[in-house]
């Protein structure tokens, strides 16, 4: 197993992979593939699972300290949560999901990985959860909605910190059907500059995830 240049983030053979925490050594959260290596669990990041992972494999940098505080928009059943909860081990993770069913599931999965605060709130609406949520480090959103751009703008807004970093997972056939992948994306990229956001880099996500990019802003 070798550190990558992303904190908290292995590679063997071409794969990425996170540390299990002490008190998870043997829980699985969708699955994933579990190597023991020096008394040290390590899970397998899966990128066709999770975005997060095939932005990292198509080349994003990714410097999250292991004090982040982030905030997830979309956070669902908690596979990339659970990722980023190995790698914030001394920071907090901010799970925003809006689906009832979906959430069981996150809550599931936070019961061990404490760093995880699961809200069951809709995005579209960032003030609703601002009694929970602090200024943050890391502001990240994977909602498949057309609006999706302006959500991200109207969070970023309120919870990111003024040296912050966003990272938005863009579905090109929510933002416009009618649009080829890369003008939908450039569509979501003049959107977000208008709004004072600085695009940082555009990485499109295939062959893990079809007609998907990942875009970096910081205000
Ligand atoms: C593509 S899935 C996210 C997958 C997850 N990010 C992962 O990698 O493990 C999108 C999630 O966003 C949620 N979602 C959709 N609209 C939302 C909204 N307005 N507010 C919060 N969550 C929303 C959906 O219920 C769904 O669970």
């Amino acid at each position: 197993m070798q550190p990558t240049d992303h904190p908290g983030v292995y590679k063997k053979n071409d794969r990425f992979f996170t540390i299990n925490p002490e008190n998870c050594k043997g829980i699985k959260v969708y699955n994933e593939q579990l190597i023991t290596q020096d008394d040290t669990e390590y899970r397998s990041w899966n990128p066709y699972r999770s975005k997060l992972a095939a932005a990292l494999l198509k080349g994003i940098t990714f410097d999250v300290p292991s004090d982040a505080v982030i905030l997830y928009l979309g956070a669902a059943t908690g596979t990339t949560v659970s990722h980023l909860s190995d790698i914030i081990t001394k920071g907090t993770l901010y799970a925003v999901e809006s689906s009832p069913v979906a959430i069981t599931s996150l809550l599931r999965v936070a019961e061990k990985r404490r760093n995880i605060i699961p809200i069951l709130s809709d995005a579209n609406h960032p003030e609703r959860y601002q009694q929970m949520v602090p200024q943050v480090d890391l502001l990240y959103m994977d909602i498949s909605q057309r609006n999706q751009a302006d959500i991200f703008t109207r969070n970023i807004q309120r919870y990111l910190k003024q040296q912050g970093t966003g990272l938005i997972m863009v579905k090109a056939r929510s933002i416009d059907v009618a649009l080829k992948p890369k003008q939908a994306y450039e569509q979501v990229c003049s959107f977000l500059q208008k709004q004072k956001l600085r695009i940082h880099k555009t990485v499109e996500l295939g062959p893990f995830e079809k007609d998907h990019a990942a875009i970096i802003v910081t205000r």
